[in-house]
């Protein structure tokens, strides 16, 4: 097997998003609605992967070619002593971005220690500047307050650029666009917003409630004038947009209305070791026996699963030979 493997659409492996917990203290309607993932779901960290486990994994995956590594969940800053795993991973060769995305509730308190064990950058998901639509946007359990001191937090910790993720709903939430963009602009945050997706099996996904980027960015840019800006790298995610008057910028990812297959360089790998080549795919590939007996056969098992990887779901989202069962979007985080 090559050193660094290519999949079948030639697209290399550069990104690891790893899931270090399923649980979450949210109950996000479109990502996991209290009536389908109730508070006795049944989580158990007994199936989760230590962290000598995911120390190997990680190195596995940069000797295959990952530089990139984001931390998820469900909520990742619910697993315990998180900076101390951090603190292991910061130091594997290979790897020159860590980053982590979190909803924010727990933040303030950890801020600091996440930056002095390591990481990079932080996203905060924060779909709502009303406090009470915020609330509702969380499954009623989330105060705005929280996430907006993590965020404060952060900064002071010394979290440059946060990126700040509000996932749109037409009907739902879009009337808070404006209000996110008004709150970021000129902080040196970045607001990002994300088409809603039809991940998962939970959320009863219909194309009505998805808001195109292009509508969003022009009802942004009759307010505060924009200006496209080239990608920071290949395959970047969010197309990015500067304020005209110097404010920052926000970003728009927009993977049903302009899917971006043909780059994505990303593998993810849910708490309890199975490696999903896609957000949509069904089914994962347990790593967790090639795992026991090493970083070698860890290497060689994830390198033959990528050699045979074709996905392309946003491309064919709808068409035949899209795949119909998706993996919960909090076992992979995004
Ligand atoms: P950067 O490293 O800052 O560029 O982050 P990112 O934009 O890759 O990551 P983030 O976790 O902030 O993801 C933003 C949104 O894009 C989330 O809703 C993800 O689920 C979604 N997303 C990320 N990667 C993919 C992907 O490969 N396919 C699709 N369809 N959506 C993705
Ligand atoms: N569509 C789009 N984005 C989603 N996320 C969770 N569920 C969905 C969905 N159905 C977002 C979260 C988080 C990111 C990792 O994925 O809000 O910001
Ligand atoms: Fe939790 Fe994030 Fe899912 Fe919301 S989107 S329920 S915060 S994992
Ligand atoms: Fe990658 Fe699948 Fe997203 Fe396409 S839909 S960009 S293949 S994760």
């Amino acid at each position: 097997l090559p050193t660094f493997p290519l999949d079948v659409r030639g697209r290399p492996l550069r990104d690891l998003r790893l899931s270090v917990i399923e649980a979450c203290n949210f109950r996000c309607p479109y990502c996991m609605p209290a009536d389908r993932v109730p508070d006795d779901y049944g989580f158990d960290s007994a199936t989760r992967l230590s962290f000598d486990e995911i120390e190997t994994l990680v190195r596995g995956f940069a000797q295959l070619g990952v530089h990139k590594l984001r931390l998820t969940g469900g909520e990742p800053l619910l697993r315990k002593n998180l900076p101390v795993l951090i603190q292991r991973l910061a130091r594997i060769p290979g790897l020159d971005d860590i980053a982590l995305t979190t909803n924010g509730s727990l933040l303030a308190g950890q801020a600091r220690a996440l930056r002095e064990a390591g990481l990079g950058r932080i996203t905060v998901s924060l779909d709502a500047m009303d406090p009470v639509r915020y609330r509702e946007m969380t499954g009623g359990r989330g105060e705005i307050a929280d996430a907006l001191a993590g965020i404060e937090a952060a900064g002071a910790a010394g979290f440059e650029s946060i990126k700040i993720n509000c996932v749109v709903e037409r009907g739902i939430n879009d009337d808070q666009v404006l209000p996110l963009v008004s709150h970021f602009r000129g902080t040196g945050h970045v607001v990002r917003f994300i088409e809603f997706m039809d991940v998962g099996t939970c959320n009863d996904w219909s194309r009505d409630r998805v808001v195109p980027s292009a509508e969003l960015r022009d009802r942004i840019a009759a307010r505060w004038p924009l200006r496209a800006l080239e990608a920071n790298y290949r395959g970047e995610v969010a197309s990015r947009y500067a304020f005209e008057d110097g404010q920052g910028e926000v970003g728009f990812v927009s993977s049903v209305s302009a899917p971006f297959c043909g780059d994505c360089h990303r593998a993810r790998v849910s708490a309890d070791g199975r490696l999903y080549t896609c957000l949509f795919a069904g089914d994962g590939q347990d790593l967790r026996p090639a795992l026991s007996q090493g970083v070698d056969a860890l290497r060689e098992r994830v390198a033959n699963v990528w050699t045979r990887r074709g996905d392309r779901y946003s491309e064919m989202r709808g068409g035949a030979g899209a795949s119909r069962r998706h993996v919960e979007m909090f076992l992979i985080g995004g």
